[in-house]
C-alpha cells in the first residue's frame, strides 16, 4: 500500500513520456499463493528524446524477480528497482528495444482489490486507475497505448476458464494438471484497461450481429448455479449494443464480448476492453432476490460499461485529470439509454434526485472540485459524483446549447477525429465548436470551476403592457482554493404556463438570448422582458433540470401549486411539488426546534393525495409525488446549524399528516394496483410496485400498527415489495414482534445469498433510533458480515453513514466513532473503500455545534494517526481544511 508522502499531482505538470510501449506480451503463471508474471515490453524512445534519458517505470509494492534487456540479463549497475519504481539509468542506443520483466505476486494476500487478486476462488484484476503497476513495472499512464498479447497458465481444475482482453487465439494443455490460453487484443489500449480472469465459473451465452454484419459471441460468467440470474444482464447488454448503433452510430469491434461477475469488487464495474468485470450486485437478479431498483441499476451499468468501448476505450484520457472525458460522457450516454428503455420523465427525476443527494453536498463542502480537477494526491478519490454525475450534466447542457443535431454532429466529429487517441476535455469541446461553429469558451467553465451556481429569479407582470419581466441573477459560491468565480453560461429551459395550463406564446423576448425555449444566462444579471402576454403566465423555469444549479425563486406557494398541477413538463410538476414539500419541512423543522406545534398546508397535503390517485399519470410518477424529500435533502437545504432529530420529527409529522389525509383512499388504491401476472422487471410494473410501496408506508402509519406492511411482506411474490414492506416494519415499528419476526425470516431464508443479506443489513442500518449504533456493532459480528468484502461494508456501514441521519449523527458522537473505527480498520487492507467511507463526514461543518465538535474530534483523531494511506490522508485533510 502506498503510504502518503504528501505528493500532489498537477495538471500543468503534464508532459509526454520519453518512451512508448507499442507492444506488450504478458505471461501469467497463476497460483493463488504465488503468481509469476513475465512482461515482455517493446519499448520505443520518442523522436527527439536523448538516448541518455532514463526510463522510469511505475510499480506499487512489486518484487522484481528478473530483468533482461534485448534478451540479455540486465547488468545490475544499469538499473534500480524498488517496490514502486524500476529505473533504467542506461537504455540501449537503438530507438527500439525489448525489456523482459519478471515479478512475483501473492494474489490471495491482495485485499486492496487492486491489481491481481482472488475473489471467491476466482483470479481477477482491477487496474483502473493505477492498479496495473501492482502487476508489473510499466508506464502506467493512460496516454501510453499498447497492443497486448496475454498468455495465462493455470491449474485446469482450479481455473478451467482463462480470459483476457481481445480475441481468443489459442489454448491447450501444458501437462496433466495445467493448461493455458492466449488472448490478443488488436486495439492499442492504456494499461488501466488490461484485465485477466481465471477460475471455475458458469456462463450464459448469446450472440449479437452488429449493423455491419460482424458476429459477436457474448458471454456472462457467474458462479455455478447462478446462470439464470444473469439473463436480465444479457438482455440489457444486447439492447445496449443495438442502442449505441442507432443513437450514436457506434459498433462493437471484437469477435467476443465477455462479462464476469465477481463478489469482491471495490466499485460497480469496470470497462476493460472486451472483458468487463462487474460487481456481482450489478449482474445477478431475479424476481425473488432483486428489487426493481437492482434491475434498473443492472440495465444502466451494463450499458455504461459497454458504452465505454467507444467513450473511454477507443478514445481514452490523456491523463487522469481528464477522467470526466470518459465518465461524464458515458454517464450521459447511459442516462439517455435508460430514458429510452423506460420513462424519460421518471428517469430524469431520479437523476436529479441523485445529483442533489450526492453531488450537491460534495460541491458545497470541503471536497468540492471542478468536473475537470487540476490537482490530486490520490486519483482514486476523484471517482466522484462531480466527475460522473455533474460531468454528465455538462454534456447534457452541451446538447441543450447546441441542439440535438449539432450535438450529434459534434459527437460524430469527436469519434472520427480522435479514434485511437488519448485526449483532453479541450479536444472534446473543440469537436463541438468545430461541428457547430459556436463558441463554447464561457460554457467550458462548467469543467473548470467548482461549486453549484445559484440562480435567483423574480417575475413581474404588467397586464396593461402585456409584458412579463423576469429578473435573473447568477452567483457562484466560493469553494476550496477558488474564492473568486467567473460568470457562467447557464442554459435555463423554461415555459410560460397560461391559466389553462398550456404554454403561452410570447411576441418577443429581450434582455438575454432566448431560443428554443431556453434562456441563456451569460452575465451576472439579466432583465428578460417577454411581450404579448395579456394574461399573467406562471414562469416554469429550469425545466427538465436543464442546468445543475440551485434556485432561489420568489414565486409563491400558489404558483408552485399551480405548476405542480398543470405544468406540461412532468419534471417541473415534480419539482414544484418537491419544493413545496421542502419548504414545508424546513418551516416545520424550525417550529420543532422552537418547541412549537407542527402543521402543514392543507392544499399541499391534499395535492399529494390527489396526485397519488390520478390514474392519468404514470404510476411511477405518482409514487414520486408521495415520496417526501429525504432527511439529508432537508438538511442540505437548511444548510447550517443542522439538528437531524428535529428534521426527522418534522418529516415524520408530514408523513403522518399525509397518511391521515389519504386514509380513505390509499388502501383501495394499494389493492387495485396489484395484479396476478408474474413479475416482470419492466418500467410499468416497477412503477406500480413503487406506488404500492409508497402507499404501504402511509397505510401502516395511518393504522398505527404493522398489519398492512406485515400483510404485504407475507404475500409478496417479489423482493421489491417484500423489502419495502420490511423497511416499513423495521423503521416504524422496530420493537414490534412482527418486525423482529419478519427480519428473522428474511435472514433465515436468504442466509446463503449475500446480495439479499445486504438488503437485510441495509434495512437495519437505516433504523432511525438511538439504539442503532449498538445494533450495528452486533451486526458487524454477524457470521456473514466481513470487512474485506466491499459490498458488505457498503451495505452495513456505508448505509448507516450516508442514509441514517439520526443515528449516524447521534448527539453523543457514538455514530461518528463507529464509522471512524471502521474507516481505520478498513484502511489497513483496503484504503480505497476506507477513504470512500470517510467522505461521510464531508458536511460536518453544517451541523449544530455539539455534533460539529464530536465530528471534528473524530476527524482530527484520524488525521493524526501515523502512516495513513494516501487515500485516507487526502480525504481527512481536505475535509478538515
Ligand atoms: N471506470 C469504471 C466505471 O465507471 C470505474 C472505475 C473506478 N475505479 C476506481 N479506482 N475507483 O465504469
Ligand atoms: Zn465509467
Amino acid at each position: 500500500m502506498l503510504k502518503d508522502n504528501g505528493q500532489v499531482f498537477r495538471l500543468e505538470d503534464y508532459r509526454e513520456s520519453d518512451y512508448l510501449i507499442p507492444e506488450v506480451t504478458l505471461t501469467f503463471q497463476l497460483g493463488p499463493a504465488e503468481t509469476l508474471v513475465t512482461a515482455v515490453l517493446k519499448v520505443e524512445r520518442r523522436q527527439g528524446v536523448a538516448v541518455t534519458a532514463p526510463l522510469t517505470l511505475d510499480g506499487d509494492g512489486l518484487v522484481l524477480a528478473g530483468l533482461a534487456v534485448n534478451g540479455a540479463k540486465a547488468d545490475a549497475t544499469t538499473f534500480e528497482a524498488s517496490p514502486d519504481r524500476l529505473i533504467l539509468r542506461k537504455t540501449p542506443h537503438a530507438a527500439r528495444f525489448e525489456l523482459t520483466i519478471e515479478t512475483r505476486l501473492s494474489p490471495t494476500k491482495n485485499k486492496a482489490l487492486m491489481g491481481l487478486y482472488v475473489s471467491n476462488g476466482v483470479f481477477c484484476t482491477q487496474c483502473e486507475a493505477e492498479g496495473f503497476r501492482r502487476i508489473t513495472y510499466f508506464l502506467d499512464r493512460p496516454d501510453v497505448l499498447s497492443v497486448y498479447t496475454v498468455r495465462i497458465e493455470a491449474d485446469r481444475k482450479e481455473a478451467p476458464l482463462l480470459l483476457s482482453n481481445g480475441n481468443p487465439v489459442e489454448k491447450g494443455a501444458l501437462d496433466a494438471e495445467r493448461h493455458f490460453a492466449v488472448w490478443h487484443d488488436p486495439h492499442p489500449k492504456p494499461s488501466y484497461l488490461f484485465a485477466l480472469v481465471a477460475g471455475d465459473l458458469g456462463a450464459v451465452t448469446d450472440s449479437f450481429t452488429t449493423a455491419s454484419g460482424r458476429a459477436v459471441d457474448l458471454a456472462i460468467y457467474v458462479e455455478h448455479g447462478k446462470e439464470e440470474r444473469a439473463a436480465y444482464a444479457m438482455d440489457s447488454l444486447k439492447r445496449s449494443m443495438r442502442w449505441d448503433e442507432e443513437r450514436f452510430g457506434r459498433e462493437y469491434d471484437l469477435d467476443v464480448f465477455n462479462i464476469v461477475a465477481v463478489s469482491d469488487f471495490n466499485m460497480g464495474a469496470m470497462e476493460n476492453k472486451g472483458l468487463n468485470v462487474f460487481n456481482d450486485k450489478y449482474v445477478l437478479a431475479d424476481a425473488d432476490t432483486a428489487t426493481d431498483l437492482d434491475f434498473a441499476n443492472i440495465e444502466a451499468i451494463i450499458a455504461h460499461e459497454y458504452f465505454h468501448n467507444w467513450t473511454g476505450n477507443r478514445i481514452t484520457c490523456r491523463d487522469w485529470f481528464q477522467l470526466c472525458l470518459k465518465e461524464g460522457l458515458t454517464v450521459f450516454r447511459d442516462h439517455e439509454f435508460s430514458a429510452d428503455q423506460r420513462s424519460r420523465a421518471v428517469k430524469r427525476i431520479a437523476e436529479v434526485r441523485a445529483l442533489r443527494a450526492h453531488q450537491f453536498p460534495e460541491d458545497q463542502g470541503p471536497l468540492a472540485h471542478p468536473v475537470r480537477p487540476r490537482r490530486f494526491r490520490e486519483i482514486n478519490n476523484f471517482y466522484t459524483a462531480t466527475v460522473y454525475e455533474k460531468g454528465s450534466e455538462v454534456v447534457r447542457m452541451i446538447r441543450t446549447v447546441l441542439g440535438q443535431d449539432a450535438f450529434r454532429a459534434g459527437m460524430d466529429l469527436y469519434f472520427e477525429r480522435h479514434d485511437g487517441q488519448a485526449v483532453t476535455i479541450e479536444d472534446f469541446i473543440k469537436a463541438f465548436e468545430d461541428a457547430s461553429g459556436r463558441d463554447l469558451a464561457q460554457f467550458s467553465l462548467w469543467y473548470h470551476q467548482a461549486g453549484t451556481p445559484n440562480v435567483a429569479i423574480a417575475t413581474r407582470h404588467d397586464a396593461r403592457e402585456g409584458t412579463l419581466t423576469v429578473e435573473i441573477e447568477q452567483s457562484v459560491p466560493p469553494t476550496p482554493s477558488e474564492s473568486r468565480k467567473r460568470l457562467m453560461h447557464i442554459p435555463l429551459a423554461f415555459g410560460l404556463v397560461g391559466p389553462d395550463g398550456q404554454d403561452m406564446a410570447y411576441e418577443s423576448a429581450e434582455g438575454a438570448t432566448v431560443e428554443d425555449g431556453v434562456i441563456h444566462l451569460r452575465k451576472r444579471h439579466h432583465t428578460v422582458r417577454f411581450s404579448g402576454l395579456k394574461a399573467r403566465p406562471v414562469l416554469s423555469i429550469n425545466r427538465g433540470f436543464s442546468a445543475p444549479v440551485t434556485m432561489a425563486a420568489s414565486s409563491v406557494a400558489k404558483e408552485r401549486l399551480f405548476l405542480a398541477r398543470h405544468d406540461r413538463d412532468p419534471y417541473s410538476r415534480w419539482q414544484a411539488l418537491n419544493t413545496l414539500f421542502t419548504e414545508a419541512l424546513i418551516s416545520a423543522t424550525r417550529r420543532k426546534r422552537g418547541g412549537r406545534q407542527l402543521a402543514f398546508p392543507d392544499e399541499l397535503v391534499g395535492l399529494a393525495v390527489e396526485l397519488a390517485g390520478d390514474g392519468a399519470l404514470e404510476a411511477a410518477f405518482r409514487a414520486l409525488a408521495l415520496t417526501l424529500p429525504a432527511e439529508a435533502d432537508i438538511a442540505r437545504e437548511i444548510g447550517e446549524n443542522i439538528d437531524p432529530d428535529a428534521i426527522y420529527a418534522a418529516r415524520m409529522a408530514l408523513l403522518s399528516t399525509i397518511a391521515e389525509a389519504g386514509r380513505g383512499d390509499f388502501a383501495g388504491l394499494h389493492a387495485s394496483l396489484h395484479d396476478n401476472a408474474p413479475f416482470a422487471p419492466d418500467a410499468a410494473g416497477a412503477g406500480r410496485r413503487a406506488l404500492r410501496n409508497a402507499l404501504i408506508e402511509y397505510m401502516a402509519l395511518a393504522a398505527g400498527d404493522p398489519g398492512p406492511a406485515r400483510e404485504q411482506f407475507d404475500t409478496a411474490d417479489n423482493m421489491t415489495e417484500r423489502a419495502a414492506a420490511l423497511t416499513v416494519l423495521a423503521h416504524h415499528f422496530p420493537k414490534h414482534g412482527d418486525s423482529r419476526e419478519a427480519l428473522a425470516r428474511l435472514e433465515a431464508q436468504y442466509r446463503d445469498n449475500p446480495l439479499v443479506l445486504d438488503k437485510w443489513f441495509q434495512i437495519q442500518a437505516m433504523i432511525p433510533s438511538s439504539d442503532t449504533v449498538e445494533l450495528m456493532r452486533e451486526l458487524m459480528g454477524h457470521a456473514h458480515f466481513s470487512l474485506t468484502n466491499p459490498n458488505r461494508v457498503r451495505a452495513l456501514i456505508g448505509t448507516f453513514a450516508m442514509a441514517n441521519q439520526t443515528a449516524f449523527h447521534s448527539a453523543d458522537g457514538s455514530g461518528y466513532r463507529l464509522v471512524a473505527d471502521t474507516v481505520m480498520a478498513l484502511e489497513k487492507h483496503n484504503p480505497q473503500v476506507s477513504a470512500r467511507l470517510a467522505t461521510a463526514f464531508r458536511s460536518w461543518r453544517s451541523l449544530e455545534s455539539g455534533r460539529r465538535e464530536h465530528a471534528r474530534l473524530v476527524l482530527a483523531d484520524m488525521a493524526q494517526r501515523k502512516n495513513l494511506s494516501r487515500d485516507l490522508a487526502d480525504i481527512v485533510e481536505r475535509t478538515l481544511a
